[in-house]
Protein backbone atom coordinates (compact mmCIF):
# COMPACT_ATOMS: atom_id res chain seq x y z
CA UNK A 1 0.00 0.00 0.00
CA UNK A 2 1.62 3.80 -0.93
CA UNK A 3 1.66 5.56 2.06
CA UNK A 4 1.78 9.46 2.49
CA UNK A 5 4.84 11.84 4.23
CA UNK A 6 4.91 14.50 6.40
CA UNK A 7 8.63 14.87 6.52
CA UNK A 8 8.52 18.05 4.66
CA UNK A 9 6.36 19.65 7.07
CA UNK A 10 8.88 18.44 10.21
CA UNK A 11 11.62 19.93 7.72
CA UNK A 12 9.61 23.28 7.92
CA UNK A 13 8.99 22.74 11.53
CA UNK A 14 12.69 22.38 12.74
CA UNK A 15 13.40 25.86 11.61
CA UNK A 16 10.40 27.67 13.58
CA UNK A 17 9.31 28.22 17.38
CA UNK A 18 6.99 24.93 16.49
CA UNK A 19 10.24 22.51 16.49
CA UNK A 20 9.76 21.21 20.06
CA UNK A 21 6.48 19.64 18.74
CA UNK A 22 8.57 17.40 17.17
CA UNK A 23 9.63 15.36 19.85
CA UNK A 24 5.81 13.70 19.56
CA UNK A 25 4.19 15.00 16.20
CA UNK A 26 5.84 12.38 14.16
CA UNK A 27 4.46 9.51 16.15
CA UNK A 28 0.79 10.82 16.81
CA UNK A 29 0.32 11.57 12.92
CA UNK A 30 1.36 7.81 12.92
CA UNK A 31 -0.74 7.03 14.94
CA UNK A 32 -3.86 8.62 14.43
CA UNK A 33 -3.43 7.52 10.48
CA UNK A 34 -2.61 4.05 10.68
CA UNK A 35 -3.88 3.60 14.31
CA UNK A 36 -7.96 4.51 14.05
CA UNK A 37 -8.60 1.46 11.52
CA UNK A 38 -10.37 3.74 9.23
CA UNK A 39 -11.40 1.07 6.52
CA UNK A 40 -11.61 3.63 3.87
CA UNK A 41 -7.78 4.07 4.03
CA UNK A 42 -6.63 1.80 1.79
CA UNK A 43 -8.85 2.83 -1.07
CA UNK A 44 -7.84 6.49 -0.32
CA UNK A 45 -4.45 5.96 -0.74
CA UNK A 46 -4.73 3.78 -3.58
CA UNK A 47 -6.76 6.88 -5.31
CA UNK A 48 -3.37 9.21 -3.98
CA UNK A 49 -1.43 6.74 -5.89
CA UNK A 50 -3.87 6.34 -9.17
CA UNK A 51 -3.23 10.43 -9.48
CA UNK A 52 -1.78 10.80 -13.69
CA UNK A 53 2.20 11.09 -12.77
CA UNK A 54 2.80 14.35 -15.18
CA UNK A 55 4.00 17.90 -14.33
CA UNK A 56 1.28 20.21 -14.25
CA UNK A 57 1.38 22.93 -16.72
CA UNK A 58 -0.36 25.44 -14.34
CA UNK A 59 -0.81 26.70 -10.76
CA UNK A 60 -3.56 29.10 -9.16
CA UNK A 61 -3.90 29.37 -5.71
CA UNK A 62 -4.92 32.88 -5.87
CA UNK A 63 -7.89 32.60 -7.75
CA UNK A 64 -11.37 31.28 -6.75
CA UNK A 65 -10.80 27.77 -7.39
CA UNK A 66 -7.37 26.04 -5.97
CA UNK A 67 -5.97 24.99 -9.13
CA UNK A 68 -3.43 22.29 -10.25
CA UNK A 69 -2.48 21.70 -13.79
CA UNK A 70 -5.22 22.12 -16.96
CA UNK A 71 -6.81 20.16 -19.46
CA UNK A 72 -4.30 19.87 -22.18
CA UNK A 73 -1.48 18.05 -19.79
CA UNK A 74 -3.82 14.63 -20.02
CA UNK A 75 -5.01 12.72 -22.65
CA UNK A 76 -8.94 12.01 -22.75
CA UNK A 77 -7.57 8.61 -21.34
CA UNK A 78 -6.01 10.09 -18.07
CA UNK A 79 -8.74 12.80 -17.72
CA UNK A 80 -11.32 10.15 -17.47
CA UNK A 81 -8.78 7.77 -15.24
CA UNK A 82 -8.83 11.28 -13.06
CA UNK A 83 -12.16 11.88 -12.81
CA UNK A 84 -13.02 8.42 -11.19
CA UNK A 85 -9.66 8.29 -9.02
CA UNK A 86 -10.94 12.25 -7.63
CA UNK A 87 -14.76 10.88 -7.09
CA UNK A 88 -12.85 8.10 -4.79
CA UNK A 89 -12.71 10.81 -2.47
CA UNK A 90 -16.43 11.64 -2.26
CA UNK A 91 -18.37 13.56 -0.48
CA UNK A 92 -16.30 17.01 -1.76
CA UNK A 93 -16.93 19.59 1.13
CA UNK A 94 -14.85 22.76 0.66
CA UNK A 95 -13.69 23.61 -2.69
CA UNK A 96 -14.06 24.79 -5.38
CA UNK A 97 -10.55 22.77 -6.59
CA UNK A 98 -9.88 22.21 -10.09
CA UNK A 99 -7.22 19.24 -11.09
CA UNK A 100 -6.35 19.56 -14.96
CA UNK A 101 -9.18 21.11 -15.89
CA UNK A 102 -11.70 18.90 -13.87
CA UNK A 103 -13.63 21.37 -12.01
CA UNK A 104 -14.67 19.87 -8.37
CA UNK A 105 -17.99 22.15 -7.66
CA UNK A 106 -18.22 21.33 -3.78
CA UNK A 107 -20.60 21.68 -1.36
CA UNK A 108 -19.56 25.07 -0.14
CA UNK A 109 -18.60 28.08 -2.10
CA UNK A 110 -15.39 28.29 0.32
CA UNK A 111 -14.02 31.07 -2.11
CA UNK A 112 -16.83 32.76 -1.16
CA UNK A 113 -16.19 32.97 2.72
CA UNK A 114 -12.25 33.40 1.50
CA UNK A 115 -13.30 36.67 -0.13
CA UNK A 116 -14.82 37.86 3.03
CA UNK A 117 -12.05 37.03 5.59
CA UNK A 118 -9.11 37.83 3.14
CA UNK A 119 -10.52 41.50 2.97
CA UNK A 120 -10.75 41.78 7.01
CA UNK A 121 -7.59 40.34 8.19
CA UNK A 122 -3.69 41.47 8.72
CA UNK A 123 -1.37 40.39 5.48
CA UNK A 124 -0.37 36.64 6.29
CA UNK A 125 2.59 37.19 4.82
CA UNK A 126 5.43 35.26 6.51
CA UNK A 127 3.08 33.92 9.57
CA UNK A 128 2.98 31.00 11.17
CA UNK A 129 -0.91 29.87 10.41
CA UNK A 130 -3.05 28.02 12.17
CA UNK A 131 -6.86 26.59 10.69
CA UNK A 132 -8.71 24.81 13.37
CA UNK A 133 -11.11 22.32 11.78
CA UNK A 134 -9.76 23.37 8.45
CA UNK A 135 -11.76 20.22 6.61
CA UNK A 136 -9.63 19.52 3.56
CA UNK A 137 -7.19 22.39 3.36
CA UNK A 138 -8.90 24.32 0.94
CA UNK A 139 -8.19 27.28 2.61
CA UNK A 140 -4.61 26.38 3.60
CA UNK A 141 -3.85 26.79 0.43
CA UNK A 142 -5.00 29.87 0.31
CA UNK A 143 -3.37 31.11 2.96
CA UNK A 144 -0.27 29.96 1.48
CA UNK A 145 -1.03 31.92 -1.76
CA UNK A 146 -0.68 35.02 -0.03
CA UNK A 147 2.24 34.15 1.43
CA UNK A 148 2.42 32.30 5.26
CA UNK A 149 4.99 30.96 5.82
CA UNK A 150 3.13 27.65 7.39
CA UNK A 151 -0.43 27.60 6.84
CA UNK A 152 -1.48 24.31 9.21
CA UNK A 153 -4.69 23.49 8.92
CA UNK A 154 -5.98 20.54 11.47
CA UNK A 155 -9.34 18.20 10.92
CA UNK A 156 -9.88 14.75 12.74
CA UNK A 157 -11.69 13.68 9.72
CA UNK A 158 -9.30 11.60 7.86
CA UNK A 159 -11.36 11.84 4.08
CA UNK A 160 -10.01 15.72 4.61
CA UNK A 161 -7.11 14.70 5.41
CA UNK A 162 -6.47 12.76 2.14
CA UNK A 163 -7.84 15.17 0.37
CA UNK A 164 -5.48 17.51 1.00
CA UNK A 165 -3.02 15.39 -0.61
CA UNK A 166 -4.02 15.60 -3.67
CA UNK A 167 -2.68 19.28 -4.05
CA UNK A 168 0.71 18.60 -2.52
CA UNK A 169 1.10 15.13 -4.72
CA UNK A 170 2.02 18.38 -7.36
CA UNK A 171 3.60 21.47 -5.55
CA UNK A 172 7.17 21.77 -4.52
CA UNK A 173 8.18 19.63 -1.21
CA UNK A 174 8.65 22.88 0.80
CA UNK A 175 5.35 24.35 0.32
CA UNK A 176 3.85 24.99 3.35
CA UNK A 177 -0.01 24.23 3.12
CA UNK A 178 -0.58 21.19 5.58
CA UNK A 179 -3.33 19.50 7.22
CA UNK A 180 -2.85 16.76 9.90
CA UNK A 181 -5.34 14.53 11.08
CA UNK A 182 -6.13 15.95 14.19
CA UNK A 183 -8.87 17.63 16.44
CA UNK A 184 -8.50 20.52 18.43
CA UNK A 185 -7.99 18.12 21.90
CA UNK A 186 -4.83 16.73 20.40
CA UNK A 187 -2.86 19.67 19.71
CA UNK A 188 -0.26 20.33 22.26
CA UNK A 189 -2.08 21.99 25.66
CA UNK A 190 -0.33 25.74 24.71
CA UNK A 191 1.86 26.50 22.58
CA UNK A 192 1.68 30.43 21.53
CA UNK A 193 3.47 30.64 19.01
CA UNK A 194 0.83 30.85 16.09
CA UNK A 195 0.91 34.85 14.36
CA UNK A 196 -2.94 33.92 12.98
CA UNK A 197 -4.90 31.26 14.35
CA UNK A 198 -8.29 30.53 12.46
CA UNK A 199 -11.47 29.03 13.96
CA UNK A 200 -14.55 28.83 11.35
CA UNK A 201 -17.46 27.15 11.66
CA UNK A 202 -15.85 25.44 15.00
CA UNK A 203 -17.27 27.70 17.79
CA UNK A 204 -21.12 25.61 17.99
CA UNK A 205 -19.76 22.41 17.51
CA UNK A 206 -17.88 22.74 20.91
CA UNK A 207 -19.73 22.34 24.21
CA UNK A 208 -17.92 24.16 25.83
CA UNK A 209 -17.25 27.97 24.07
CA UNK A 210 -15.72 29.76 25.89
CA UNK A 211 -13.02 26.82 27.10
CA UNK A 212 -12.67 26.67 23.29
CA UNK A 213 -11.94 30.59 22.76
CA UNK A 214 -9.49 30.41 25.68
CA UNK A 215 -7.85 27.54 23.61
CA UNK A 216 -7.49 29.35 20.56
CA UNK A 217 -5.76 32.56 22.65
CA UNK A 218 -3.20 30.30 24.26
CA UNK A 219 -2.49 29.04 20.67
CA UNK A 220 -1.79 32.64 19.23
CA UNK A 221 1.72 34.87 20.24
CA UNK A 222 1.60 37.86 22.56
CA UNK A 223 -0.29 40.36 19.95
CA UNK A 224 -1.13 37.45 17.24
CA UNK A 225 -4.38 37.41 15.51
CA UNK A 226 -7.46 34.81 15.65
CA UNK A 227 -9.79 34.83 13.13
CA UNK A 228 -13.40 33.45 14.06
CA UNK A 229 -15.97 32.73 11.86
CA UNK A 230 -19.24 31.17 13.55
CA UNK A 231 -23.45 30.90 13.06
CA UNK A 232 -24.65 33.89 15.44
CA UNK A 233 -28.83 34.86 16.03
CA UNK A 234 -29.93 38.09 16.43
CA UNK A 235 -30.51 39.43 19.85
CA UNK A 236 -29.36 41.91 22.86
CA UNK A 237 -26.27 41.16 24.61
CA UNK A 238 -26.68 37.81 26.97
CA UNK A 239 -28.86 36.00 24.26
CA UNK A 240 -27.07 33.20 23.01
CA UNK A 241 -29.81 30.31 21.04
CA UNK A 242 -29.34 26.79 22.70
CA UNK A 243 -30.83 24.20 20.24
CA UNK A 244 -33.02 21.45 21.40
CA UNK A 245 -31.44 18.82 19.53
CA UNK A 246 -30.39 19.49 16.12
CA UNK A 247 -30.09 22.64 14.22
CA UNK A 248 -30.49 23.03 10.32
CA UNK A 249 -30.27 19.20 11.24
CA UNK A 250 -26.46 19.17 12.32
CA UNK A 251 -25.82 17.14 15.44
CA UNK A 252 -23.50 18.45 18.20
CA UNK A 253 -24.99 22.11 17.75
CA UNK A 254 -24.08 24.02 21.24
CA UNK A 255 -24.03 27.53 21.61
CA UNK A 256 -25.30 29.97 18.94
CA UNK A 257 -24.79 33.99 20.11
CA UNK A 258 -25.96 37.08 19.14
CA UNK A 259 -23.07 38.87 18.10
CA UNK A 260 -22.63 41.27 21.17
CA UNK A 261 -22.87 38.32 23.36
CA UNK A 262 -19.85 36.78 21.43
CA UNK A 263 -18.26 40.32 21.76
CA UNK A 264 -18.43 39.79 25.60
CA UNK A 265 -17.52 36.01 25.36
CA UNK A 266 -14.28 37.04 23.41
CA UNK A 267 -13.31 40.06 25.66
CA UNK A 268 -13.85 37.83 28.85
CA UNK A 269 -11.70 35.72 27.46
CA UNK A 270 -8.63 38.04 27.07
CA UNK A 271 -9.22 39.47 23.80
CA UNK A 272 -8.61 42.84 22.64
CA UNK A 273 -9.37 45.29 19.63
CA UNK A 274 -12.56 43.22 18.88
CA UNK A 275 -14.01 43.44 15.79
CA UNK A 276 -17.23 42.63 13.64
CA UNK A 277 -16.07 42.48 10.40
CA UNK A 278 -18.94 40.46 8.47
CA UNK A 279 -21.98 39.17 8.54
CA UNK A 280 -23.98 36.87 6.06
CA UNK A 281 -27.03 34.52 5.57
CA UNK A 282 -25.91 31.53 4.41
CA UNK A 283 -27.78 31.07 1.41
CA UNK A 284 -28.69 27.75 -0.91
CA UNK A 285 -26.03 29.45 -3.59
CA UNK A 286 -23.23 29.15 -1.09
CA UNK A 287 -24.36 25.92 0.47
CA UNK A 288 -25.35 23.30 -2.02
CA UNK A 289 -25.76 19.64 -3.24
CA UNK A 290 -23.39 18.88 -6.28
CA UNK A 291 -22.09 16.24 -8.65
CA UNK A 292 -19.35 15.72 -5.88
CA UNK A 293 -21.27 16.06 -2.85
CA UNK A 294 -24.34 14.26 -3.81
CA UNK A 295 -25.88 13.97 0.01
CA UNK A 296 -28.44 16.63 1.12
CA UNK A 297 -27.23 20.37 2.12
CA UNK A 298 -28.83 23.27 3.07
CA UNK A 299 -32.19 23.22 0.94
CA UNK A 300 -33.87 20.23 2.68
CA UNK A 301 -32.09 21.83 6.08
CA UNK A 302 -34.39 25.28 5.56
CA UNK A 303 -38.25 25.01 6.14
CA UNK A 304 -39.95 24.46 3.06
CA UNK A 305 -42.83 27.26 3.91
CA UNK A 306 -40.22 29.78 5.51
CA UNK A 307 -36.46 29.45 4.41
CA UNK A 308 -35.92 32.09 6.71
CA UNK A 309 -36.27 29.67 9.06
CA UNK A 310 -34.08 26.27 10.01
CA UNK A 311 -36.50 22.88 9.41
CA UNK A 312 -36.51 22.70 13.24
CA UNK A 313 -37.95 26.84 13.02
CA UNK A 314 -34.68 28.35 14.35
CA UNK A 315 -33.56 31.06 12.45
CA UNK A 316 -32.02 30.45 9.48
CA UNK A 317 -27.93 30.56 9.38
CA UNK A 318 -25.99 33.65 9.27
CA UNK A 319 -22.48 33.57 10.08
CA UNK A 320 -20.32 36.25 11.64
CA UNK A 321 -16.50 37.11 11.33
CA UNK A 322 -15.06 38.58 14.21
CA UNK A 323 -11.58 39.36 14.36
CA UNK A 324 -9.34 40.27 17.58
CA UNK A 325 -6.02 40.33 19.06
CA UNK A 326 -4.36 37.90 21.73
C1 LIG B 1 -18.50 23.23 9.80
S1 LIG B 1 -16.98 22.53 9.32
C2 LIG B 1 -16.03 23.98 8.99
C3 LIG B 1 -14.92 23.75 8.02
C4 LIG B 1 -14.11 24.98 7.64
N1 LIG B 1 -13.40 25.50 8.79
C5 LIG B 1 -14.98 26.05 7.05
O1 LIG B 1 -15.21 27.06 7.71
O2 LIG B 1 -15.44 25.91 5.93
C6 LIG B 1 -16.32 21.98 10.88
C7 LIG B 1 -15.02 21.19 10.73
O3 LIG B 1 -14.50 20.91 12.04
C8 LIG B 1 -14.00 19.60 12.05
N2 LIG B 1 -13.97 19.13 13.45
C9 LIG B 1 -14.85 18.32 14.09
N3 LIG B 1 -14.45 18.10 15.35
C10 LIG B 1 -13.29 18.79 15.52
C11 LIG B 1 -12.37 18.93 16.59
N4 LIG B 1 -12.56 18.32 17.74
N5 LIG B 1 -11.28 19.72 16.42
C12 LIG B 1 -11.07 20.34 15.23
N6 LIG B 1 -11.91 20.22 14.18
C13 LIG B 1 -12.98 19.46 14.31
C14 LIG B 1 -14.95 18.83 11.15
O4 LIG B 1 -14.40 17.61 10.67
C15 LIG B 1 -15.22 19.84 10.05
O5 LIG B 1 -14.31 19.72 8.99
Amino acid sequence: MPDISYQPLFDLLENTDLAPWLETLPTRLEKSIHGANNGHLPKWLDALDALPDVAPSHFDQQSGAVTIGQNSDLSAEQQSALRETLMAFHPWRKGPWNFFGIGIDTEWRSDWKWKRIQKAISPLKDRLVLDIGSGNGYYSYRMAAEGAKLALGTDPYLLYVMQSFIARRYLPQNHPAWVIPFGIEQLPPSLPVFDTVFSMGVLYHRRSPLDHLIELREMLRPGGELVLETLVVEGPEGHALLPRGRYAKMRNTWFIPSCLTLERWLERCGFKSIRLADLSDTTTAEQRSTDWMTFDSLETFLDPNDPSKTIEGYPGPKRALFVAEA
